[in-house]
């Protein structure tokens, strides 16, 4: 798969990443739930500014290792400095594709986790991958959106279907728990539990969403619009996003934190 858009996205996005409050709250709470222990190999896949990897270096202490993986550039430099200021020791990043992992050999790792990440994966392809790299009774723990979610974007592809553009939901292959349980299982992992949460999204305006979507990787779909189709699809965004901005709830992401484990 061809890789450029996502890459090219996270390395626009990369500056002060690190430094957002929810991003950092996310990725603790999958490091807590997942019950790493010290001395613990883990990778980190799709480790972004390696939010993840840092709590999870701090759990599994100097006698462990973490190894962050992204297909970023600008996020694996940002997670440089970030690692810097930490003072650990044990992390090491490698800038790589976590949908194939080619560079890590079989059951060499006791942990693989993926914050945030799987809205830009292809389900299938990566979690075989963190299957094989994973050794026997490994544990894999990821956070998913749940389908349909967050609302600033359901209502963004709505408005695109009336443009005749049918654009899938990114969360469609794990986004609730019968999907990520059937995802994990067809991987060959044994489901363990999935747990809700909810994170509080920074509220956006109108104009700044419409921007969020229209530079997605998720969305390629748009570049088949004319430029007059794609400012008549803005204004029809912003006009009906605009009566969801203000009612309660609208900037809540209901997630879940999923933990299966290699047999
Ligand atoms: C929303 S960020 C999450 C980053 C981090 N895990 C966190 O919780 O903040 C998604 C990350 O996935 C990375 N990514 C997307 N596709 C990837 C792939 N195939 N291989 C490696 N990294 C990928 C992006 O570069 C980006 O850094």
């Amino acid at each position: 798969m061809d890789h450029s858009g996502v890459e090219a996205y996270f390395d626009g996005r990369a500056a002060g990443y690190g430094q957002l409050d929810w991003h950092t709250g996310y990725a603790e709470r999958l490091v807590a739930l997942a019950g790493l222990a010290s001395g613990m190999r883990v990778l980190d896949a799709a480790t972004g500014t390696g939010l993840a990897a840092l709590a999870a270096a701090r759990v599994v202490g100097p006698p462990g290792e973490v190894v962050g993986v992204d297909i970023s550039a600008g996020m694996l430099q940002e997670a440089d400095h970030l690692l810097a200021a930490s003072g650990l020791a044990n992390v090491t990043y490698v800038k790589a594709d976590v949908t194939t992992l080619d560079e890590f050999e079989d059951e060499s790792f006791d942990a693989v986790l993926c914050c945030a990440g799987m809205l830009y994966l292809s389900a299938g392809p990566a979690l075989s991958a963190w299957h094989r790299v994973l050794r026997p009774s490994g544990l894999l723990g990821f956070s998913a959106m749940r389908a349909g979610f967050p609302v600033a974007a359901r209502v963004f592809r709505e408005c695109a279907a009336s443009f005749g553009l049918a654009l899938p939901d990114p969360m469609a292959e794990v986004g609730t728990e019968k999907s990520s349980r059937e995802a994990v299982s067809r991987a060959g992992f044994v489901f363990e539990r999935a747990v809700p949460g909810v994170i509080a999204l920074p509220p956006r305006n109108a104009a700044d969403l419409w921007r969020g979507h229209a530079l997605s990787p998720n969305y390629p779909e748009l570049a088949s619009l004319t430029s007059a189709e794609l400012a008549a699809l803005e204004s029809s965004y912003v006009a009906r996003v605009s009566e969801v901005l203000s009612e309660p709830g609208t900037f809540d992401l209901p997630v879940m934190y999923v933990y299966a484990r290699k047999p």
